[in-house]
């Protein structure tokens, strides 16, 4: 593949920025499209060893110029066999360097190199037994008889010549190979997913004995190599962030306060549509206890204005997108010298936006409430390279308070899309904000914050009728939605105890007057979303 290749502007576009220096080992994996590849990365990771998810056609010569102590191929969708089915390139074998094939990834290396890969009459889907003959170097320290988890129907039948057949399934004569002399390895299962029990010592087996990967990758080691970045990026020179409470922009403000001292002063814009106590939680964290410059802009009278009259969500999302820029640009303004601007990018970011045209879609709606990237700044992004649970650990090792490590997500227009149906009145917004500091504090109290990908409030603009004492009320209604999820592309509702769900609503309808009912939303996405609007 030539050096100017679409594919290879790609591939460097997804890692400007994202490669440690060249110090940091690496493991590089390439996708084929599996659904666990991004966690085979991530994995690799907590064996404490860099690990950087290509594009599977960015080519040798790509692979090369990382200098990676070792390849995994992905599993994937296709079949070997398939018309258009993406292929291995010969010349990853001829690098010199240790191949595991995971899936896909092993049925491709036994089909390139002379073994024989079939269909099998059936699949072989969720928990397998594992029979090994010999463990080799690959399975070495795991018993003779193992659970693991599989997800595939095309099967190596035999390895290649030269290969050992280490173990088999009911379902995978060849479930895992090895050639020692070739330094290529196979496995059918996938040592990534948590049901695979001794995945982690598999990992770990190519990792150090066949790669002999150091495991130096910490969240440590990310701290000092991005303070180093940092430096050398913005030299004397002055940046600026946009904090906005959430875990990626106070962990990216924090690493570069670390890098360059007073040179970085973040800006929080209030727009009155935080919930309760977020506003002055993130300025205790950044300005009391980190000593951060910060300025602190209380615009929410600006917000409400430009939300005056407004039910479209979309009109809501446009409107608070275009007043956070005007009042984060007037605050920038004010301050002298500044060049860079921090952004909190997330390493899943930089997959999605250049791993497909669906993803980067979904990405700009969500991306309201945030900057645009022509700002006229230079973007330092400390996190490029990380996952969102590195970025709470480098959080935590950065001393940032457990409430800002471990927040939920919460959108960039707060509050506002969660009044369905109608305005975002300063009046429904306290409604709306008690409601969810009940819903928050009893989530937490019941120590299932951090089970659930998020837990909110909905305040639909309907009244209903209620009793209370002897009095007819005509109430609002507070929606609870809780989701567990991995990523948000797809959720379930949460199965909340009842009890819990009782104590809920009768705090909320006992200590917000407007209330008056309280409904549980057990929509799943798909077909919902997340949120109502
Ligand atoms: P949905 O509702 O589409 O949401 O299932 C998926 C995730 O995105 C968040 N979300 C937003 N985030 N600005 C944001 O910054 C937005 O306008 C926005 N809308 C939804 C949502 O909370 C969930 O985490």
């Amino acid at each position: 593949m030539s050096p100017t290749s679409p594919a290879t502007a790609e591939a460097e576009a997804l890692t400007s920025q994202a490669v440690p220096a060249a110090a940091t080992e690496e493991v590089v994996v390439l996708d084929y499209g599996g659904q666990y590849s991004q966690l085979i990365a991530r994995r690799v990771r907590e064996c404490g060893v860099f690990s950087e998810l290509l594009p599977h056609h960015v080519g040798a010569a790509e692979v090369a110029r990382r200098r990676p102590k070792g390849v995994i191929l992905s599993g994937g969708p296709a079949s070997v066999y398939a018309d258009g089915a993406p292929r291995l390139e010969r010349e990853v074998l001829e690098l010199g360097i240790p191949v595991l094939g995971i899936c896909y990834g092993m049925q491709l290396l036994a089909r390139e190199l002379g073994g024989r890969v079939e269909g099998a009459e059936v699949g072989e889907f969720g928990r397998s037994q594992l029979t090994v003959r010999d463990s080799g170097r690959l399975l070495a320290g795991t018993p003779s008889e193992q659970t693991c988890w599989m997800s595939h129907r095309d099967t190596v039948f035999e390895p290649p010549p030269g290969f050992t057949a280490l173990a088999a399934s009911t379902a995978s004569p060849v479930a895992a190979f090895e050639s020692h002399a070739r330094e290529v390895y196979g496995i059918q299962f996938h040592p990534e997913v948590i049901h695979t029990p001794y995945g982690n010592q598999v990992l770990t087996n190519f990792l150090a004995d066949v790669c002999g990967c150091e495991r130096s990758w910490s969240p440590r080691s990310v701290i000092d190599e991005q303070i180093d970045r940092i430096r050398a990026q913005v030299g004397d020179g002055r940046a600026i962030c946009g904090l906005s409470g959430g875990v990626d922009s106070s962990v990216a403000a924090l690493l570069v306060h670390r890098a360059i001292g007073d040179r970085l002063t973040c800006v929080f814009v209030d727009h009155g549509l935080m919930r309760k106590n977020e506003g002055a939680q993130v300025i205790a964290a950044f300005r009391d206890h980190f000593r951060v410059p910060l300025v602190a802009v209380d615009a929410s009278e600006r917000f409400l204005g430009r939300l005056r009259g407004v039910s479209d969500p979309e009109e809501k999302r446009k409107r608070i997108g275009a007043e956070f820029i005007r009042v984060f640009e007037e605050e920038a303004a004010k301050l002298e010298d500044v060049a860079y601007l921090v952004q909190g990018t997330l390493y899943s970011d930089v997959i999605e936006s250049g791993g497909g045209t669906g993803a980067a879609t979904i990405k700009s709606h969500h991306n309201v409430g945030g900057l645009p990237e022509n700002v006229g700044f230079d973007l330092v992004e400390p996190l490029r390279a990380l996952f969102k649970d590195e970025v709470r650990a480098v959080g935590a090792e950065l001393g940032l308070p457990e409430r800002l490590v471990w927040r939920q997500p919460f959108p960039g227009p707060g509050l506002a899309i969660r009044i369905v149906g109608g305005e975002a009145t300063r009046e429904r917004l306290e409604t709306l904000r008690e409601a969810d500091a009940i819903l928050q504090d009893e989530i937490r109290k019941a120590g299932l914050y951090r089970e659930l990908w998020q837990s909110f409030c909905v305040l639909p603009d309907v009244r209903t009728v209620g009793v209370q004492g002897d009095t007819r009320t005509y109430g609002n209604v507070i929606v609870i939605r809780a989701v567990t999820s991995d990523d948000a592309m797809t959720a379930d509702w949460a199965r909340l105890p009842y009890d819990l769900l009782e104590q809920i609503a009768s705090r909320m309808i006992n200590e917000i007057r407007p209330v008056g009912r309280v409904v549980l939303d057990i929509t799943s996405k798909p077909p919902g979303t997340i949120e109502w609007e």
